[in-house]
């Protein structure tokens, strides 16, 4: 199961050298369980076959007004109704301005006129095109209009020219898809998210740490910016890219992150803690590189700031403190070790973790199983989901503490 399974995305695609592009994005539409159903201009038929789209989004594709093969349906009505989501991408110059215009010249723009439900635009074309007043006019028209319009990247072009144009990366577009379908519920939030682990170096190639890869903080800066709130996530080192609309910070040691945390404090109303954080730190950490067989065959440690604990305390202490969320990652008695943890870090919430279990589950892993402990005393068990799916649940649980 995804987020969007079952979801019926209608793709229109445009003349633009770009359309080649979105033939993988309906793979990974379909991938999630979307039912995809393509409509093209009559300039995107000579970029790319209407059969590869038909064959790809295993449905017949469309692509003129008036249908020789069901004279008695009128397409444009039907397709604007029977759809969730219409995408366009790549959306050209021409096509945006007939969107502004309110032209219904073609399938395209007629259907983007029937439409009630959302509208994602990805505009692809050369910068100078781009910046174009005329077509920045158009655009800001049809954000007007509640369009959604999904920036272009910046880089290199097919024409060989530089600059802002190029179309947006699918995970871009995935991510505004899933915007469009969340709940709203956390407009008002500042949210702050920890993630990863942290690196606490005795000398300058070697460290301690631990084998979390942020999956999950990083599913949950994700998942609350789709749910509408401004998020800033201070991460640990990982492989991994801040979601989009997400100011990401990044730090090293649990002395940088408590550092960050504590300066970010101010401005939020939700604090969740998914970070693991080294405990200790070695006492003397060395300049130079220790040479083999130099070391001492024991690491003398200091304990490092126990940040949660640190926000529980000030919590206790302020009435008007940001909700507080932690995670328990604990291999035996994880519920017992969540509930004294959730007491005496003065919690609001927390996600515990049974890393013990299979390898379908903690430091890794896509997937997670949790169970939620609140500060009222409830208790939410959620089966196997993916991290991002993980995520959303909690933000359900959040949501519900915070409508008391
Ligand atoms: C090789 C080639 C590449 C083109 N690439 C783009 C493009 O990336 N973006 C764009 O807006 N127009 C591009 N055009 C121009 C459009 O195809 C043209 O404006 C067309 O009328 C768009 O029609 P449509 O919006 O109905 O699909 C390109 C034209 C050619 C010949």
């Amino acid at each position: 199961m995804s987020l969007l399974t079952d979801k019926k995305i209608l793709l229109g695609i445009t003349g633009s050298i770009a359309a080649y592009k979105v033939a993988d994005w309906v793979r990974a539409l379909r991938r999630e369980g979307c039912q995809v159903t393509v409509v093209m201009t009559e300039a995107a038929c000579r970029f790319i076959s209407p059969l590869t789209m038909a064959a790809l989004s295993g449905n017949p594709v469309h692509t003129g007004m008036f249908s020789a093969e069901a004279p008695e349906t009128i397409p444009h009505i039907s397709l604007a109704k029977e759809h969730d989501l219409l995408l366009i991408a790549p959306a050209s110059a021409q096509t945006i301005a007939r969107l502004a215009h309110g032209l219904a010249d073609n399938l395209l723009a007629t259907i983007a006129l029937a439409s009630s439900g959302p509208i994602l635009v990805c505009p692809a074309m050369n910068s100078v095109m781009f910046q174009h007043p005329a077509t920045q006019a158009n655009l800001a028209i049809i954000r007007s209009y509640g369009y959604q319009v999904i920036e272009p990247d910046c880089g290199k072009m097919a024409c060989g020219d530089e600059g802002p144009g190029r179309l947006t990366e699918w995970e871009n577009a995935r991510q505004a898809i899933l915007t469009a379908f969340a709940p709203q519920d956390l407009a008002d939030e500042q949210v702050l998210i920890t993630a990863g682990p942290t690196r606490e170096s005795f000398d300058p190639v070697r460290f301690l740490s631990n084998p979390s890869t942020g999956k999950m903080g990083y599913a949950l800066a994700a998942t609350a910016r789709q749910r509408g709130a401004t998020v800033t996530l201070i991460s640990g080192p990982t492989g991994l890219t801040a979601p989009p609309g997400v100011r990401c910070i990044h730090v090293t040691t649990a002395v940088e992150m408590q550092a960050q945390v504590m300066a970010c404090l101010e401005a939020t109303t939700i604090v969740v803690k998914a970070a693991a954080v080294s405990d200790y730190r070695p006492a003397e950490p060395q300049p130079h590189k220790v040479k083999k067989g130099e070391a001492a065959l024991s690491l003398p440690l200091v304990a490092n700031p126990d940040i949660l604990k640190e926000l529980g305390k000030r919590k206790r202490d302020s009435a008007k403190f940001p909700l507080l969320i932690g995670f328990a990652a604990e291999s035996r008695d994880h519920l017992t070790e969540g509930a004294r943890k959730l007491q005496e870090k003065n919690l609001d919430l927390i996600v515990v973790n049974d890393i013990g279990g299979t390898e379908e589950t903690g430091f890794g892993a896509d997937t997670n199983r949790v169970t939620l402990l609140d500060r009222n005393g409830a208790q939410e068990d959620v089966p196997l989901l993916s991290k991002e799916e993980t995520a959303h649940r909690i933000w359900d649980a959040v949501a519900r503490l915070i409508d008391g």
